[in-house]
């Protein structure tokens, strides 16, 4: 296992991207946090470490940030692109702006690093761009509509760059997570009773996803997929939708809440 000696992580204010935060502060590597917002509590506990403000969904802003750290050689060997949100939308109605907001987090939040790495020079140091993503996009929830299609995009996106980008510097990875109990995991969402217990015994730690994703970062390899015990609620949620029909339905999703009266039936014979 290679020795993350630089990295820049998005996202450390809480969950998964503050753990990251602390393992690679205190293992003594130089980090760059980037957040939307300034935490001082935060900033204070980890003096060695260079935060950074900037929401990930503004392409202007990211690019600023990666050329100023291009400029000053200070551009990190691994980029962990964890910045992201999720909760239950669209339950109602489809409502564009809410969707989009998941598209310009999940997706363009990496998509606005990805733009300026690959553009600048080639050189002789192999950068590693490692996006956090969710078992989710594989299966789908109708609860998270904007969420899994975000991810889904981001896995198809990572597919072709790490062939495309294959014999060059820059490696692109993905780290396929199932549930973790961090702000995000809370969020009331509508499962089934059991499928909220199976979601429960599939769960593994902050700290636990941490060390796995410090075991596979800098590696060549594409995908980690981590806690296999988490398949059982996947394939369930898999299962479900494909399956047994009017498995959702009556629940509060957009499949089982929206009763739009049926448009007046055209006549064609009408038109003659
Ligand atoms: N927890 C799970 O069960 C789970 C499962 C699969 C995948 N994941 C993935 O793991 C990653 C981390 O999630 P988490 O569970 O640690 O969630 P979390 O505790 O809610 O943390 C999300 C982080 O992203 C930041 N963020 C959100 N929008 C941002 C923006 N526009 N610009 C900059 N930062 C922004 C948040 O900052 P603020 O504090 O400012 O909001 C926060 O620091 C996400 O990509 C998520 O999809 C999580």
């Amino acid at each position: 296992m290679r020795k993350v000696e630089s990295v820049l992580i998005t996202g450390t204010t809480s969950g998964v991207g503050r753990a990251l935060l602390e393992h690679y502060a205190k293992g003594g590597a130089r980090v760059v946090a980037v957040n939307r917002r300034r935490v001082a509590e935060l900033e204070a506990q980890f003096p060695s470490v260079r935060f950074e403000c900037a929401d990930v969904r503004s392409a202007q802003q990211v690019e600023r940030l990666v050329h100023g750290l291009a400029e000053s050689a200070q551009l990190p060997r691994a980029f962990i692109l964890n910045a992201g949100i999720n909760r239950v939308d669209n339950d109602q109605a489809f409502e564009l702006a809410s969707y989009r907001e998941f598209i310009d987090t999940n997706l363009y939040g990496v998509l606005n690093f990805v733009q300026p790495l690959t553009q600048s020079p080639t050189g002789h140091v192999v950068r590693h761009v490692i996006a956090i993503s969710s078992m989710a996009n594989y299966v789908g929830n109708p609860y998270g509509l904007g969420y899994c299609t975000s991810k889904r995009a981001l896995t198809m996106c990572f597919d072709v760059w790490s062939r495309m980008y294959a014999e060059t510097d820059l490696v692109f990875q993905q780290v396929m997570l199932g549930p973790v109990p961090t702000a995000m995991y809370s969020m009331t969402d509508q499962f089934p009773a059991w499928m909220a217990r199976i979601r429960g015994l599939c769960c593994i730690s902050p700290e636990q996803t941490v060390q796995a994703i410090s075991r596979f970062a800098l590696t060549r390899r594409k995908k980690l997929f981590i806690p296999w015990r988490g398949v059982p609620l996947y394939l369930s949620m898999w299962l479900g939708q494909s399956l047994i029909p009017g498995f959702f339905q009556g629940r509060k999703t957009l499949a089982g809440k929206v009763r739009r009266k049926p448009g007046p039936t055209h006549d064609a014979s009408r038109d003659e």
